[in-house]
């Protein structure tokens, strides 16, 4: 293998799998990198790829800018930054600081907790509604749905407008997958209509508060600092798009594990204290984000690299969690695993994933309930995956099982 080689910014070539072995020739080789790509202002990025320099990246946020050019891969004009850099993802301390500060007060350990239990009922709301079929596509109609429902729930969208917030942040986001693409306008419609959704919501919250996490950040406030409405809304946004796709694909990504390693599934129906390490390893294995990105602040060496000002730096969380240096046989899926030290949800730095113990909760709900309610569970034609070098993710998986009744609530 050469260099030349190797392609990450073509997202068909993460169609047929993560070109792990690309990322272990690079690891090695050349991990911090100068990748060329036509489409990125400069002509490319720097391609970070081992654990420790990851986790650099990942903590040193006066050297490695979100704010510059935004976290995410795609260069923006000016307008799109502008709007781009009121959402945290794309924010520095100690703007980013200061949100987080105040976003925190609404996801507390004892918010997530309460969420349990609707957690819980609304899995097997989920899991009753296909478990007479026998049958399913496990990412329509099981793992695409929970995380759409929690987010309704956290957020206190009623459950009657969840698919529209779905459709909108699906759409806002876009696609490089031909399955999503709706046109080139139609991510800016649709953040237009989620904002003006999520404004309306906002300001009924306002009015009329309850428990949920809008009606708590309306309240917010520290040192007689609040979050504008601008801001709330934009919070909105931002959490419809991270907390959704992400969980979806952790749990789709780790099935299609289970099924290439069925004696791990085995491993864990007869041990369910292994849970807690098996979602740890569900996390590293599959990475559902795979990377982000920065930009470089200052001058500055990673490793022996010397890196310039204004320069584009990719770090990617799906090699660091593959480092053999970190992890012994970091390439099989072992459910017992520990320590494991993993970055799916970040390296510890400011922008360290909010949502992270939430969505454990939702994989242990869930693995919880799969594992209960059809030990039996099995692939029953082709995984299809996303056409994406940002989310790791899988569109469909037929499977099949014993059909049972459902249990209703
Ligand atoms: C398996 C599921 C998830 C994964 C793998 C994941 C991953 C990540 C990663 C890698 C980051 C960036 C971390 C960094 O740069 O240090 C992040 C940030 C974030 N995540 Fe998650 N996430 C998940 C679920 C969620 C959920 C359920 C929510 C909310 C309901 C959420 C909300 C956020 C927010 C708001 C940020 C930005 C935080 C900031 O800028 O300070 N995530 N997530």
């Amino acid at each position: 293998m050469e260099m030349t080689d190797i392609d990450l910014c073509d997202p068909q070539n993460f169609v047929d799998g993560v070109p792990h072995d690309w990322f272990t020739y690079l690891r090695h080789e050349a991990p911090v990198a100068w990748h060329p790509d036509p489409a990125s202002i400069g002509g490319g990025f720097w391609s970070v790829t081992r654990y420790d320099d990851c986790v650099t990246v990942n903590r040193d946020a006066e050297h490695f800018s979100s704010y510059r050019a935004g976290a995410i891969f795609t260069d923006m004009d000016e307008d799109a930054l502008a709007q781009q850099r009121m959402m945290m993802l794309n924010m520095d301390p100690p703007m980013h600081t200061r949100y987080r500060r105040l976003v925190n007060k609404g996801f507390t350990p004892r918010m997530i907790r309460d969420l349990e239990e609707r957690v819980i009922q609304s899995t097997d709301d989920i899991l009753d509604a296909v478990c007479e079929e026998g049958s399913a596509d496990f990412v329509e109609q099981i793992s695409a749905e929970l995380p759409l429902r929690v987010i309704a729930d956290l957020m206190g969208v009623p459950q009657e407008d969840r698919h529209l917030v779905f459709d909108w942040s699906n759409k806002m986001i876009g696609s490089e997958d031909p399955e999503y693409q709706t046109g080139e306008d139609a991510p800016a419609r649709a953040a237009m209509e989620l904002y003006a959704y999520a404004d309306e919501l906002c300001t009924k919250k306002r009015l009329d508060p309850h428990q949920d996490l809008f009606s708590v950040l309306t309240q917010a406030e520290i040192d007689g600092d609040k979050l504008s409405e601008l801001e709330l809304d934009l919070f909105f946004l931002l959490l419809s798009v991270a907390g959704n796709e992400t969980t979806r694909n952790l749990i789709s990504g780790a099935l299609v594990a289970f099924f290439d390693h069925p004696d791990q599934w085995q491993r864990l129906l007869a041990d369910r204290s292994l849970l807690p390490s098996a979602i740890e390893e569900m996390l590293r294995y599959v990475s559902p984000v795979m990377h982000f990105r920065r930009q470089a602040a200052a001058d500055v060496v990673i490793g022996d690299q010397a890196i310039a000002e204004g320069d584009k730096v990719v770090f990617w969380h799906i090699s660091a969690n593959r480092d053999e240096t970190v992890f012994s046989e970091p390439h099989s899926f072992d459910v017992g695993r520990t320590p494991n030290n993993h970055m799916a949800f970040g390296g510890g730095g400011p922008h360290f994933c909010l949502g992270a113990n939430l969505a454990r909760m939702e994989i242990k709900v869930m693995y919880d309930r799969l594992l209960e309610r059809m030990p039996d569970l099995h692939l029953d034609g082709p995984v299809q995956r996303l056409r994406s070098n940002f989310i790791n993710g899988v569109k469909h998986i037929p499977v099949a099982f014993t059909p049972s009744a459902s249990i209703g609530h």
